[in-house]
């Protein structure tokens, strides 16, 4: 058994033997789909999504960097851009895969693989070299970023690494924006978030803590957590009681949990159907709750892992 695989200019697939796969756009490394064995879809992406690289995916999971949200107004050098950065806008290049066996000793005595036990890693590269120099104007430091996918049978980790490249230290924030399908957002309900405080973007930016052991989302919903030290670093996503998926970080300590929901979806062109809010749910890890500050040289790692039962 292998892993089947295709790349072109602007995408690239890989399937596993026992059915799961991937797709990716090399704009913005989106991923843009992830199915289960049973070709079942783990993300929402809306059907008047962008994929030509005219704008940000609306689905999928673009990624943020190097800031989250409408960037500060004035005085800091993220001021000039986008909302979310650039990385979700730019054209990433594609480093290669790997494949290999979460448990060698158990093939067949050809020396062929468990099906079961194959995984395959993407990996997308971006740096300062590779952006438009129009955007290289906007945030002028040398940078490298290194995206890694990687399929399991029963999870997708999306890892992030951002290097410094330069001679002078930057700020930067980064944040993966998971859109996951869910089949009715008024029979979900997330956990793991008790304890943890939050800035309430709905409510003007007002801060709260999270008292309640779940969440439910039944109005528009956009909230920046900051998980305190010691704190779960695993939210559930259950729908009708029953875990749907598992969003685990590392070296992430901020998750949004946003939902447009009617008003919100009605006014974005590229949200579609209207009435898509009740099939989604974004759980966006991130470090965003302050400036990561990187010296020349050194390099921070976060990455999330989505696990759905199998
Ligand atoms: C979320 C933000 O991460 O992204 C929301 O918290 C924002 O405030 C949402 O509306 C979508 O952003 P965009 O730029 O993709 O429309």
């Amino acid at each position: 058994p292998t892993v089947t695989f295709s790349s072109d200019n602007s995408r690239v697939t890989a399937e596993l033997p026992t059915g799961e796969s991937v797709e990716i756009l090399l704009y913005g490394a989106t991923v843009i789909s992830w199915k289960d064995s049973k070709g079942d879809e783990k993300l929402w992406v809306s059907s008047a999504a962008k994929l030509d690289g005219t704008k940000a995916v609306r689905g999928g999971i673009p990624l943020v960097f190097p800031v989250f949200g409408p960037p500060p107004a004035s005085g800091h050098p993220t001021s000039s851009l986008p909302q979310h950065g650039f990385a979700r806008t730019s054209v990433w290049e594609f480093l290669g895969k790997s494949t290999s066996e979460s448990n060698p000793t158990s093939g067949d005595a050809s020396g062929s693989a468990n099906a079961a036990d194959l995984s395959v890693k993407l990996d997308f590269g971006l740096s300062a070299a590779s952006l438009t120099a129009e955007v290289r104007e906007l945030w002028p430091y040398k940078f490298n970023l290194i995206y890694s996918v990687t399929l399991n049978r029963e999870n997708l980790t999306t890892s992030l690494v951002v290097t410094n490249d330069d001679d002078k230290p930057f700020e930067s924030q980064v944040l993966l924006h998971t859109y996951l399908r869910v089949n009715d957002i008024s029979s979900v309900s997330i956990s793991g978030l008790a304890s943890s405080t939050y800035i309430d973007k709905v409510a003007n930016a007002s801060v709260g803590t999270q008292t309640a052991d779940t969440l439910s989302i039944a109005s528009e919903t956009d909230r920046v957590y900051t998980t305190p030290n010691g704190a779960s670093d695993v939210v559930t996503v259950s729908e009708g009681g029953k875990t749907r998926y598992t969003v685990a970080r590392d070296n992430l300590l901020n998750v949004v949990v946003w939902n447009p929901w009617t008003e919100k979806a009605a006014g974005m062109g590229d949200f579609e159907p209207k009435e898509g809010y009740k099939n989604m749910l974004c759980i966006e890890p991130g470090s965003v709750g302050t400036w990561q500050t990187l010296e020349p040289g050194d390099a921070f790692e976060g990455a999330q892992t989505i696990t759905i039962p199998l």
